[in-house]
Parts: structure tokens; sequence; C-alpha cells
């Protein structure tokens, strides 16, 4: 083991869990140079190492921390929601990870970091910059908003397109092909949005004023059983399209 808090090489490391994070995070750690254990499974004794990183169902944190305490110097989790009551550090890639990915998956994404003291919070920056992420803090108290945040942009996001799914498929559109003739539309979509937020960039009925086509609209996803998502999303855009118009960008006047 290590004596210092430094990731030198010949850091060792132990990845508990072995799902869709652990995996790519014990491949990516490997990738970088470092001694990993793991992805330890849930029958598999804990080693000694410098650093434990639990990759486990937040539920399961407490227990697993408590066994791995013996055993590692530092303990962190990977977790967004989860306070650092059980650990020393967090480090919580803002990213979704299915198992399948290449450990460059990292390479650009945020990581949300926190530690208990110092030390473990430069292990945690240092873990991130490791693996090619931008390290930005967030503390405890401000987890929950945070990770409702990741959980908006992600799941939430794939329960609005596969909605938007079943009613192409109730268009006639078979799914596959929905999914392939609707995904430039999300992508550009996205892109504006991160380019400029979503008051700036809102299109279609409801920025427009056109409730007839709304109200049609409506009938269509209520005859998949999907009104009230829609009433609640339509609320929402309301909402959105109710906002104050950005400024517009007025470029400077050049001068005679
Ligand atoms: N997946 C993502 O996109 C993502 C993104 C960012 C952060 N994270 C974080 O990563 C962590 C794990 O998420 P995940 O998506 O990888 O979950 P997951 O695919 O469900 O994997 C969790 C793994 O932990 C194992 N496990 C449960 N209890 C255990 C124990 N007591 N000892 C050892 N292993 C145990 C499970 O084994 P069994 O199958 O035997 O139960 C499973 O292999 C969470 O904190 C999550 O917030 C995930």
């Amino acid at each position: 083991m290590q004596t210092t808090s430094s990731l030198a090489p010949g850091t060792t490391f132990a990845i508990v869990g072995a799902g869709r994070l652990g995996g790519v995070l014990a491949r990516a750690l490997r990738a970088a140079g470092f001694d990993v254990l793991g992805p330890l499974r849930r029958d598999q004794s804990m080693p000694n190492v410098d650093i434990a990183l639990l990759c486990v169902p937040d539920a399961a944190i407490p227990a697993v921390a408590f066994v791995a305490r013996p055993h590692a110097r530092l303990i962190g989790h990977v977790s967004g929601a989860t306070p650092l009551t059980d650990v020393d550090f967090s480090i919580h890639p803002l990213q979704t990870f299915t198992g399948a990915e290449t450990p460059d998956v990292f390479h650009g994404i945020g990581a949300a970091i926190a530690g208990r003291t110092a030390e473990a919070l430069t292990v945690a920056e240092q873990l991130a910059r490791t693996l090619g992420a931008h390290p930005f803090p967030v503390d405890d108290a401000h987890r929950a908003s945070y990770h409702a945040a990741a959980s908006f942009a992600s799941n939430f996001l794939l329960t609005v397109l596969d909605a938007a799914e079943q009613l192409a498929a109730s268009a006639s559109i078979p799914r596959d092909e929905a999914r392939q003739l609707l995904a430039p539309l999300v992508r550009r979509t996205v892109e504006n949005w991160a380019a400029s937020g979503a008051a700036a960039v809102l299109t279609g009925p409801i920025a427009r004023g056109d409730q007839a086509t709304v109200a049609r609209q409506r009938a269509a996803a209520g005859a998949v059983d999907l009104e009230n998502l829609f009433d609640a999303l339509a609320a929402a855009t309301r909402a959105i399209a109710d906002r104050p118009a950005p400024a517009p960008h007025t470029p400077e006047e050049s001068p005679a």
C-alpha cells in the first residue's frame, strides 16, 4: 500500500461492484496504469488496497463501506445522490453507462467531486483528471438537486423519447424506423438547448400559441395512454414559453 494520498503509479485500487459502472471504471483505471483489483462481486473477499471505490447501489454503500474500511486507506463512492457519511470521498461521473463502454468514455465529461478532508478531495480531483474528466465540486447539501438534474437530463429524457416512439408507432411508423427518424430532431434540439437554453430555442405549437393543434395532439396522446404525461409536459413547456424572452444579441456597431 502507498503511504501518500497522490495517485502515483503503483496506487492500488479495489473496484467493488461488478455492474454497469464498476466494469468500465476498472478498465479505465487499468488503462491509466493503475493496479486494479476487480470489479469485485459480492461473493469475493475484500483485498488490502490503497483505495476502495464502491460501485454498488446507493442503499448498499453503508454496509460495503463498513466491510471495506479495515482494508483500504481511503474509501470512495461514485454515487451522485449519496452523502459522504460512510466514505472519505466521492467521484460521480456525469454520464450514463450501460457497461459496454471503452475506457475513453470518461474523456471530456464532468465529474462531481467531494471529500471529507482536503487530502480525500485531492484524491477525488486527481482521479477525475486521470480519467480525463473535468472535476467540479458538489457538497452534501446540494447532492439531491444535482442528481435530480442528471436524472432529468438522462433518465427522464429517455421517458420522453420513449413516449415519442410510442406515438410514432401509433402513426404506423415502425419503432426502429421512428428512432432513426426522430434522432436528428433530438440531436439538433439538444445542441440548440446546450448553446442557448430552452426559452431561446423553443419552437412548436405551444410556443406559437396554436391551441387547436395542441388539443389534437393531446387527443392523439390520450389514445395511447399518454394524456397525463402530455398534460404535465405541456404545462411545463407553457411555463418556458411564458418566460421573458432572452435579450437579443446585438452586435457592436462599427464606427462610421
Ligand atoms: N450506470 C450509470 O450510468 C451510473 C452513472 C454514474 C454513477 N453511477 C453510480 O454507480 C453506482 C453503481 O451503479 P450501476 O449503474 O453500476 O449499478 P448496477 O449496474 O446495478 O451495479 C451494481 C453492482 O453492485 C453489486 N452489489 C450490490 N451489493 C453488493 C455488495 N454488497 N457487495 C458487492 N457488490 C454488490 C451488484 O451485484 P448484484 O448484481 O449481485 O446485486 C451489481 O453488480 C451507483 O452509486 C450509481 O449512482 C452509475
